[in-house]
């Protein structure tokens, strides 16, 4: 049994209380023509140490959801809430992973890059140096704290982003696509990584992807969301998955499962 589905075994026993609730939520645009409704109702829970994905085809709102959790965009039905508080902004319990390799800065060294939104959300220069350094060490990249964005790999950029995300030590990471253009071997082995940094660390995860091969390998739970605008099509548990076991009879049924309720539009809730 790999260490994953032990922790996994671990989580099911924990008790039932969210740590985030999505709650009815209808999320819209309004663009000066027209009023964009891009999710309608859609409800589900995070709890603590979930890896929640975020699956459904381009368009059905879920950069939007994640936006929303982040509180950079309010609910007009229904709501949010973290640790029981209704979000009503953006704040470092929440720390955001983006698909783009230029979401670092370039003028910064890598630790200057993971320190720096410690140092603005008042944490002192030498801890936030001592805890850079370790989230640099978490993503492998102890060789290149001195080395500035322009001489790393796009996936040595997205650990990056991620270290700088974890040193925060916020309640939720939220990740965006964050694998979407890397190539094949190296988006299959940063998944790894991740698993195995949650694995480590025990962070609570919610990802975003349109990927169904990634949704199962990285989530412990898939929310399958519908074409737009985006409602809860069904809710998968797969915990019991081993992730490196990607050729298993298990994981082909369940991904063609999956395969199956995005793209027969007749499939029904349950
Ligand atoms: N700033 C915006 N103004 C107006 N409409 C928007 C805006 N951002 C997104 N939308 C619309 O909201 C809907 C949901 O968009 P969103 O970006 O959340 O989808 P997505 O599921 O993340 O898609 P993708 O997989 O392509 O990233 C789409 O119809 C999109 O056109
Ligand atoms: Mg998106």
């Amino acid at each position: 049994m790999s260490q994953v589905m032990e922790r996994a075994a671990v989580i099911d026993t924990t008790p039932d209380v969210p740590l985030v609730r999505v709650e009815g939520v209808t999320l819209q645009y309004k663009t000066p023509e027209h009023l964009v409704t891009a999710t309608y109702r859609v409800s589900f829970d995070i709890h603590k140490q979930d890896r929640l994905v975020l699956l459904g085809p381009s368009g059905c709102g879920k950069s939007t959801l994640l936006k929303a959790i982040a509180g950079f965009l309010h609910p007009v039905e229904g709501r949010i809430t973290l640790k029981d508080k209704v979000i009503d902004g953006p704040g470092p319990d929440r720390m955001m992973v983006f698909q783009e390799f230029d979401q670092l800065l370039p003028w910064k060294t890598v630790a200057a890059n993971v320190a720096y939104p410690m140092l603005i959300n008042g944490v002192g220069r030498d801890e936030a140096m001592a805890r850079a350094r370790d989230a640099l060490a978490k993503v492998n990249l102890t060789k290149f704290i001195d080395a500035y964005p322009h001489m790393l790999s796009g996936g040595m950029k997205q650990r990056v982003a991620i270290a700088r995300a974890m040193a925060m030590k916020p309640d939720v990471l939220l990740m965006d696509e964050p694998y979407a253009a890397l190539d094949a071997l190296t988006r299959r082995k940063m998944q790894e990584e991740l698993l195995h940094l949650w694995n480590d660390v025990g962070f609570t995860l919610v990802f975003v992807t349109h990927s169904i091969e990634e949704a199962v390998v990285v989530g412990s739970r898939v929310v399958v969301l519908s074409p737009h605008p985006g409602q809860v099509r069904a809710e998968l548990n797969c915990h019991d998955l081993d992730f490196t076991q990607r050729d298993s009879v298990e994981f082909g049924r369940l991904t063609a499962r999956i395969s199956h309720m995005l793209f027969d539009s007749q499939t029904i809730a349950h």
